[in-house]
């Protein structure tokens, strides 16, 4: 022990041998240290959520740019879209505390899946593992994975969105959903509303004919818990394109963190969590 200790320039905290931290990282500022965790901590959450939105999240490949601003105030319709998604992502965190979904009624063609594809890019980007699915979609996967054996992972497609912070079902409004789908969807959306977390959902539907549609019991728990926003016009489908980069850019492969450790700077590299198993 040479009892040799240093200072930080930028904490002004004396640390080395005479003054261990109390985590044992001796040599290194304690404060520096605390810091360099901290950033580690940060860059690996924003790497799981980004490999949860690009394989987990459900998001087409066509709304992978999808933001708020992609939806433009082409019509009136549109304008009131776009304002009440601006709205919505503001504060995703008081969203998700008060479990407020969004429930977009109106035929096609209108930026519904826009809107809602939009929304999930941004509470992925803000918190991770939230999700999109098309309703249909989820009903006939569960129904094939009936077919295959007990352990099939398609008899987990609706239960495995359970839990998720935000979930958005798209195209709700199908005609002819049977006893099971309706029980189904209950158990989904009633499961979603005891537990406050927030469900977004867009049907093809009127105010007038969606409660029949998707049954009163499911109709009346989003209306308590969503805005309603019905969208009206002419088919934008085809006038307009999304474009550019995903929403979500996937964070830099290494990161430098910097610690006075025995008396000088130091840069240590933190690689992105589990960069060897995904390596092409
Ligand atoms: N307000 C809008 N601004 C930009 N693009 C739009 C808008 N409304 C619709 N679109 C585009 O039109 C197409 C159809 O929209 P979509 O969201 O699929 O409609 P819906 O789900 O209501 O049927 C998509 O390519 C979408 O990006
Ligand atoms: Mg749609
Ligand atoms: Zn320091």
């Amino acid at each position: 022990m040479s009892g040799e200790t240093w200072t930080c320039p930028e904490h002004g905290i004396e640390y080395g041998d005479g003054k261990p931290d109390p985590r044992q990282l001796t040599w290194t500022c304690p404060a520096c240290e605390r810091e360099a965790q901290c950033q580690q901590r940060e860059f690996e959450a924003a790497h799981r959520r980004h490999r949860w939105w690009d394989r987990n999240s459900g998001i087409p490949a066509r709304y992978r740019a999808a933001t708020p601003a992609s939806i433009q105030p082409l019509t009136t319709s549109a304008k009131a879209l776009a304002r009440a998604v601006e709205g919505y992502t503001a504060d995703l965190k008081a969203r998700y505390d008060a479990g407020d979904g969004l429930l977009l009624i109106g035929p096609p063609g209108l930026g519904k899946t826009l809107a809602l594809a939009s929304v999930i890019n941004a509470a992925c980007d803000w918190r991770g593992g939230c999700a999109y699915a098309v309703w249909p979609d989820l009903l006939a996967e569960l129904k094939a994975g009936f077919s295959g054996p007990k352990d099939d992972d398609r008899r987990q497609a609706i239960e495995r969105l359970r839990d998720v912070p935000f979930l958005a079902l798209d195209e709700l409004g199908v005609r002819g959903m049977s006893d099971f789908d309706h029980g189904e969807l209950f158990a989904l959306v009633d499961y979603r509303y005891r537990e406050t977390l927030p469900t977004l959902v867009a049907a093809n539907a009127t105010p007038a004919n969606f409660p029949t549609m998707v049954g009163e019991r499911v109709s009346d728990r989003l209306k308590e818990t969503c805005a309603q926003i019905v969208v009206a016009g002419d088919s934008l489908r085809g006038r307009v394109a999304i474009t550019g980069p995903d929403a979500l850019t996937r964070p830099p492969e290494e990161l430098i963190v910097r610690t006075h450790s025995h008396g000088q700077w130091r840069d240590r590299k933190v690689y992105a969590p589990d960069e060897g198993r995904f390596r092409a």
